[in-house]
């Protein structure tokens, strides 16, 4: 079958915003989208009628949906990779990114070892699972380290700065608390934080979204903006191709990074779509959403077009459980996720700008911002 011909049916596992963006795209696409997720409720289940209710966890009812696809992709690297990888193969379903790539990258540890592997510039680190290793990676790393957990950190959950030798007590009983242990990592007094979305398309075709700022509060982005230059840039850019190559990566790749002022750093990698990439819903001719389903189905993938000089994204994180309510006189392209519940910290939606040279866009997007009921 042509991978153009329609209705060719795309599940995605967890329901998201993320899984729902996606799935807003492949309708556009003349694919048929399916969802995994535990509510009928979810952002992603609200996008299309073909709603299957599970947990990743649930063995039969995922071989079962997979079964009924053609192609399957996923919104969280954190699930059952050994699961994924059996059904994938009693199956004969192709999962994107690889369930192994999945399994890799799920993990901080063998993530970083990975980066290492590739020869990818990266904060120094230890693994850590014990009172003395903690104690080894403070004298080692010249007393300051960043703690993260090993599996399922995410949003700034599940990372913990020590900064003076007390600080080393409270981690110490975070320690039992996780069977799959932490790292410690070199902590790093960047400039600022960068990411850009990469892409390689089944047919092994690569492309790279625009380098972009990412700012974090408390762990969790609040805004990006782009397209910006580094000198780095292109001799990371060269790394990370050969790296997702050498993988045989399939989809979208979201690569965080840290400016020191002379040099890159990769921070983290994320096998998916990524926030930092939500921007291109506007400010490019094709979005990270689209590009990860083309690069599933092995299609070309057309060289980026940027459609502003500058752009930028804001985040409307929730700060109380009230209603969210936008501005009526919103300058900027909303992007709501259909959540039930608005919750403190919670990324309720973003929303997009563009604007021409020398604008004042970012200040003028987190004005418009402060006039959110959030
Ligand atoms: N080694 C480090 N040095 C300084 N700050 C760090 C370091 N690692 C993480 N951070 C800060 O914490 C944030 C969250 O950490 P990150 O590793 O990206 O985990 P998460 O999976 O929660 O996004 C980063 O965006 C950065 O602001
Ligand atoms: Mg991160």
């Amino acid at each position: 079958m042509n991978s153009h011909s329609p209705r060719r049916k795309i599940g995605f596992l967890g329901g998201g915003q993320l899984a729902r963006m996606m799935i807003l795209e492949a309708h556009r696409l003349g694919l048929e989208p399916h969802v995994f997720t535990a509510n009928a409720n979810d952002p992603a289940a609200q996008a299309t009628r073909f709603t299957t209710i599970g947990k990743l966890q649930d063995i039969k009812s995922l071989e079962n949906f997979l079964e009924k696809m053609d192609l399957v992709t996923f919104e969280s690297e954190f699930a059952p990779p050994e699961t994924l990888k059996a059904l994938e193969k009693s199956s004969k379903k192709r999962i994107f990114p690889s369930p192994e790539i999945m399994r890799v990258l799920q993990n901080r540890l063998s993530q970083k070892q990975t980066l290492q592997k590739f020869k990818i510039p990266t904060a120094h680190f230890f693994p850590v699972s014990t009172a003395q290793d903690l104690m080894a990676a403070w004298n080692s790393l010249n007393g300051a380290f960043v703690l993260k957990k090993n599996f399922g950190g995410y949003d700034g959950y599940g990372t913990f700065f020590a900064k003076k030798i007390s600080d080393l007590k409270g981690l110490e009983e975070k320690l039992q608390t996780e069977p799959q242990g932490f790292i410690a990592e070199q902590m790093i007094s960047f400039q600022r934080e960068l990411a850009a979305i990469f892409v390689r398309s089944a047919n092994g075709k690569t492309l790279c979204l625009p380098l972009v700022e990412t700012h974090q509060t408390q762990g969790r982005c609040d805004w990006v903006r782009g397209p910006l230059t580094h000198k780095q840039w292109p001799f990371m850019q060269k790394k990370i191709f050969k790296m997702m190559k050498g993988l045989d990566y399939v989809g979208a790749l979201g690569v965080e990074m840290f400016d020191t002022g002379r040099e890159l750093l990769v921070n983290e990698l994320a096998p998916r779509v990524h926030n930092s990439g939500h921007y291109s819903q506007q400010a490019l001719l094709e979005s990270q959403f689209t590009l990860h389903l083309k690069a599933g189905l092995g299609e070309h993938l057309n060289p980026v077009q940027v459609l502003a000089p500058q752009f930028v994204m804001t985040n409307l994180l929730g700060e109380s459980d009230k209603e969210l309510v936008p501005p009526n006189d919103l300058k900027g392209v909303l992007h709501l996720y259909g959540k039930t519940e608005n919750r403190p910290g919670r990324k309720m939606g973003h929303v997009n700008y563009l604007g021409p040279k020398g604008s004042k866009l970012l200040s003028a997007a987190l004005k418009e911002r402060k006039k959110f009921q959030l």
